[in-house]
């Protein structure tokens, strides 16, 4: 058996929290030879509802969990992390953008960042869910100066696979015959989901469906289908959030099947400004990710990725005063 990874999960009596866990103490996320130990974190007011989550994984009996600790000190979560999974904070309600929770979610992330910069491993692979996404892992990242930027990660992985069914129900075909799909930019109404590089069954997706299907139906469909799920469940998604956090973190420790999205802080590539934390598509080997590069663009992808960059700057301008 290999040594138990520490894996921080925070937010963790909440409704993403309450499928993930289980999923992560299964294996699910990185393989089913690896034990894992649990580090959840919570608000004071929440430690009896985290307790009973413990409870309930204690007697779920799983084979690769060596040990839980539960604690509403982020120095204590973060402790020698290899892994942690930011997913504490409040959710939007109907009629709210993502970007209306900056507020209210932003000192979350700097407070954290500071922990994980002065507890966690020095190689920790941080993913970060709670809204809005992109910019909280820029605050992170900012208040842990000894930490390489590029280990702060935001999550697109979700709307990378709503993305993936929408085409592959429109062709009549299974989402593993659908190649190089790609998210650009911000978990948010400006995501831009570009099928131009994408490739059903090996045949150009442009050619399978009609541009006007693109425009007016696929891309407004993945951009809100957040809202929607909102809209339907009376709360925002859970169990897909999970599954697609699992995703996320099972391809960059593991490696990724072809192209998948993920938002990291820019390089600078396809024009994007340096530092902030945007959807790019990349292949992930050996624990690392990189930026596929060489994609064409045309005058409407650019337009697109440009919106949804300008949409970044405004978040970061709105919370200069978080980020060191
Ligand atoms: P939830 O309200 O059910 O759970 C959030 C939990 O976080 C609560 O238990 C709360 O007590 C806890 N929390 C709040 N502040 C905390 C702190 N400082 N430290 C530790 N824990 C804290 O919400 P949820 O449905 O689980 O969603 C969590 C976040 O994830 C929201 O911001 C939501 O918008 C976001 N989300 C993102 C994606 C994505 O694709 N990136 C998808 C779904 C949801
Ligand atoms: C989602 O995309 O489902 C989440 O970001 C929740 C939300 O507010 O839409």
């Amino acid at each position: 058996m290999k040594d138990p990874v520490r894996i921080a999960i925070t937010g963790g009596a909440g409704q993403i929290s309450y499928s993930l866990i289980f999923r992560i103490a299964a294996g699910d996320m990185l393989g089913p030879d690896q034990p894992v130990i649990l580090q959840l974190l919570e608000i004071p007011q929440a430690m009896d509802a985290l307790n009973g989550v413990v409870m309930e994984v204690n007697d779920c009996a799983f084979p690769l969990v060596q040990d839980i600790v539960a604690t509403d000190d982020p120095n204590t979560a973060f402790k020698d992390a290899d892994f942690a999974l930011l997913v504490g904070a409040r959710p939007r309600g109907p009629g709210m953008e993502r970007k209306d929770l900056l507020e209210a979610n932003a000192a979350i992330f700097s407070v954290q960042g500071k922990a994980l910069n002065d507890h966690a491993s020095r190689d920790v692979k941080v993913l970060v869910v709670g809204n809005p996404a992109n910019t909280n892992a820029l605050i992170a990242s900012a208040n842990a100066p000894d930490i390489d930027a590029g280990q702060f990660t935001a999550m697109t992985r979700l709307d990378h696979n709503r993305a993936l069914t929408q085409l592959a129900q429109k062709t009549g075909k299974h989402v593993t015959d659908v190649e190089n799909m790609i998210i650009w930019g911000n978990h948010s109404a400006t995501q831009y989901p570009d099928l131009a590089q994408c490739k059903v069954d090996g045949k150009a997706a442009f050619d399978l469906v009609e541009r006007d299907w693109y425009e007016t139906d696929f891309i407004p469909t993945v951009q809100q289908r957040g809202a929607a799920i909102i809209k339907a469940r009376g709360a925002s998604s859970a169990a897909s959030a999970a599954s697609s956090a699992i995703d996320h973190m099972h391809d960059w420790a593991l490696g990724s099947k072809g192209i998948v999205s993920m938002a990291i802080p820019s390089d600078g590539s396809y024009g994007i400004e340096e530092g902030i934390i945007y959807s790019y598509p990349v292949r992930c080997q050996g624990g690392k990710y990189e930026i596929v590069q060489g994609f064409e663009l045309d005058e409407f992808s650019q337009e697109k990725m440009k919106a949804t960059e300008k949409e970044l700057r405004e978040e970061r301008a709105a919370v200069e005063h978080l980020l060191g």
